[in-house]
């Protein structure tokens, strides 16, 4: 079984940019060495009962070790672009200074990947908040914003100069709703008010270091990665067309919108006034300068029904088929999903920076048969392959992940990776799925 796209596609041209994706928290490890801070996750995993079987990140993938080897991994996988997050806790001190020992090691591995021909996709800030900050309100602390302005102009400073892409943020819908309003993820605060605020807090931190990033990197690209999923009614009944509704407005709409037209959707207004952020003049024109892309992950769909008190209800769907993390599989909702926007919006030009399966892998004599990864990907391939001929401007897709690694409250229970990672001995082992990906992308004529 192979990954194949159509010979006149678009995504074979040398310009179109194949990658695999990670996050510093979920693989580095070593998250006491060289003065790495403490950060939310730290404190998150060592609180009992938030993150499965009491998993942490003082080891993970060990890249922080085991980088030299990565990126030859990664280059194995005949990829155009790897993209990774910077740990903000590894790379800046209390009082807001460099240390010199965290960002060696992004110079190292940055410079390691250009040797090998591989481009650079940096996010600044993959969920890892120094844990100082979130001793003083963390993203509910509007000071947190400015902190952050000054951790991206330190960096940006620092690696700007070969690094080709920087979003800011990943997922601000999960570091600060997650995070914030549900209480699943780090820090793990769960008031409603709460979630709306830090993302507000958030998009601010993105507007406010925009200028910096630019000045210190003026080659690069720069953008944010958001999530969708792409939400769908349970039936055609108004009141279920309605939660529908609310759920897009409140999980994709309040992102995107303040972007791009510098507004929260107007809906909250009317049906959810309380979710409102505290806005303060000048705010809407900083989130929404401008940037060069939009950075997009995606793996499910959901359908939803009305409810009297929550407004919707997500509903499981019968005879469809599941990933191991319970995500039903649904390429044609990516592509519905993308030509939606491109409808709605002016859109800058896109990148598919996370896409993927999580599966029940096993390791048997040196192979693992993901199958199910490898139609995942086939279909959700050719999911943006149908957008792009549909008329989107999507210029990347990124295939999460490079390696298995910590899957956040998950721990190391599910597995993400093109490649099986044996924690015990950090072996790492190329699945099924990565070499499928590996002969697409070697079959490009490049
Ligand atoms: C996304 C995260 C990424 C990974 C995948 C499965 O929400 O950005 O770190 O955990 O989900």
């Amino acid at each position: 079984m192979s990954i194949t796209l159509p010979n006149n596609s678009i995504m074979l041209k040398p310009d179109f940019t194949f990658g695999v994706a990670t996050a510093s928290f979920q693989i580095e490890g070593a998250n006491t060495e060289d003065g790495r801070l403490p950060c939310i996750w730290d404190t998150f995993c060592a609180t009992p009962g938030k993150v499965f079987n009491g998993d942490d990140g003082s080891v993970a993938c060990d890249h922080y070790h085991l980088w030299k080897e990565d990126v030859q991994l990664i280059k194995s996988l005949g990829v155009d672009a790897y993209r990774l997050s910077i740990a903000w806790p590894r790379v800046m001190d209390e009082q807001g200074e460099p240390n010199e020992k965290g960002l060696l090691f992004y110079r190292n591995l940055i410079k390691e990947l250009k040797a090998n021909g591989i481009k650079v996709f940096a996010t600044l800030y993959h969920w890892d908040l120094p844990q100082h900050l979130e001793d003083k309100g963390g993203w509910l602390n509007r000071e947190t914003a400015y902190r952050y302005a000054e951790y991206a102009n330190l960096i940006t400073n620092e690696l700007g100069q070969w690094v080709d892409s920087w979003a800011t943020f990943n997922e601000p819908f999960c570091a600060a709703l997650l995070g914030y309003e549900v209480g699943v993820h780090a820090p793990g605060l769960a008031k409603p008010e709460y979630g709306r605020q830090a993302a507000h807090h958030i998009l601010l931190a993105h507007g406010l270091a925009l200028p910096a990033i630019r000045a210190n990197s003026p080659t690069a690209d720069v953008g944010i990665v958001l999530n969708m999923n792409r939400i769908y009614a349970a039936s055609d009944k108004s009141e279920d067309q309605f939660a529908a509704l609310v759920r897009e407005t409140l999980d994709n709409q309040f992102f995107i919108e303040p972007l791009l037209k510098a507004q929260y959707p107007k809906l909250l207004n009317n049906v959810l006034p309380h979710y409102l952020p505290t806005i303060l003049p000048g705010d809407m024109e900083i989130i929404a300068r401008s940037i060069d892309f939009i950075g997009m992950n995606f793996y499910t769909c959901n359908h939803n029904e009305y409810d009297e008190e929550n407004l919707y209800r997500e509903v499981k769907k019968e005879n469809v088929e599941y990933t191991d993390i319970g995500w039903e599989i649904a390429p044609q909702a990516f592509n519905e999903l993308l030509i939606n926007l491109n409808e709605q919006y002016d859109l800058p030009p896109m990148y598919i920076t996370e896409n993927g399966a999580a599966c029940a892998d096993t390791i048997e004599a040196g192979k693992v048969d993901d199958d199910q990864r490898v139609r995942y990907l086939q279909g959700h391939i050719n999911a943006v392959n149908d957008a792009i001929t549909a008329g989107v401007d999507i210029r990347g897709y990124f295939a999460w992940s490079l390696m298995d690694n910590f899957e956040w409250a998950e721990g190391y229970s599910k597995r993400f990776g093109l490649t099986y990672v044996d924690y015990e001995t950090q072996e790492r082992t190329i699945k099924r799925s990565g070499y499928a990906y590996r002969d697409l992308l070697l079959s490009r004529q490049k």
